[in-house]
């Protein structure tokens, strides 16, 4: 077994690892269970010389992944280990996930929304559906967005549509979405699987020493930037989860209405 929970599904064909999200009766919504998947799956596909390349995708024809789990909000806020726990699992699949020395790639149908999002920026490249819906719901539930998450975007697509995404919230196509940046390829929807198994074979030839090295470089050099206050943007992202907007972001979710938010 290389995965400890069904629902993320591991399996090996031909130079592709793949990481597949199981949970579609919830559009994959990421549970506690499948962030902490994550690190072992890829410890797995790191060892075997067999896997060039991982490709991550969900299960079923709706959603790539439709967020970090909202249900699990309000059983985090309740416990300080719990919250803890949940933290420490998430942040290790995101940095498991950059570090992974082979190539990671997001296929993407359907929704990517949120964490979802999170994890297909995490991913070296991602690939997409042109009628994929790509989006950052945080403002219309009352979260602050991570910080780790905002810089992915903001490196992927700029500032100005970074604020695009993160003001309006709303969902972009594939198409739309390449436009920006935050895709680098966006296919018919039928030729999605076809296109990703040939462009992976392609980089599957390649040699995996100079990829690991173009990947280690890039990522040094992603690190390059001023003085930046993380701390300021912590405080001002609890400001966001202590509030009572984002309780009411989570009861209307729960209620399949639209929130009414105060700003408090
Ligand atoms: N967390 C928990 N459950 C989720 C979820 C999430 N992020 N996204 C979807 N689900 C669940 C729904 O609650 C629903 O469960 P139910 O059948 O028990 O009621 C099921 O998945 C199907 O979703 P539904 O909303 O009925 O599908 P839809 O096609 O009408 O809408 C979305 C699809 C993606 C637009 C909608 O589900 C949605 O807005 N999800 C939340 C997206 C979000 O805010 N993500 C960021 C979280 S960090």
């Amino acid at each position: 077994m290389i995965s400890p929970t069904e629902r993320v599904i591991a399996e090996i064909d031909g130079p592709i690892g793949w990481m597949v999200m199981n949970n579609p009766a919830k559009l994959n919504a990421m549970s506690a269970d499948m962030w902490a998947a994550i690190p072992p799956i890829l410890d797995h596909f790191e060892k075997d010389p067999a896997v060039r390349i991982v490709v991550l995708k969900g299960a079923g024809e709706k959603a790539f992944i439709s967020g970090a789990d909202i249900n699990r909000f309000d059983e985090r806020k309740a416990s300080a280990e719990t919250e803890a726990r949940d933290n420490e699992n998430f942040r290790n699949a995101l940095s498991r996930l950059e570090t992974c020395p082979k190539p990671t790639i997001a296929m993407i149908r359907g929704y990517c929304l949120g964490g979802g999002l999170l994890v297909a920026m995490h991913c070296d490249m991602r690939i997409a559906a042109e009628t994929a819906r790509l989006g950052i719901p945080a403002a219309k539930l009352g979260i602050a967005y991570t910080f780790s998450g905002v810089q992915k975007v903001l490196d992927l697509v700029g500032p100005s549509n970074a604020k695009e995404m993160l003001f309006t919230a709303r969902q972009f196509n594939g198409t739309e979405a390449q436009a920006m940046g935050l895709l680098n390829r966006a296919v018919p929807e039928s030729e999605l699987e076809t296109f990703t198994r040939s462009y992976c074979t392609t980089m599957a030839e390649n040699a995996p020493l100079s990829i690991a090295a173009s990947k280690a470089v890039i990522a040094e050099l992603m690190k390059l930037r001023g003085d930046i206050d993380r701390a300021k943007c912590e405080a001002i992202a609890k400001h966001c989860s202590d509030s009572a907007d984002f309780a009411e972001g989570r009861r209307a979710f729960a209620e399949k209405r639209k929130p009414v938010f105060q700003g408090k």
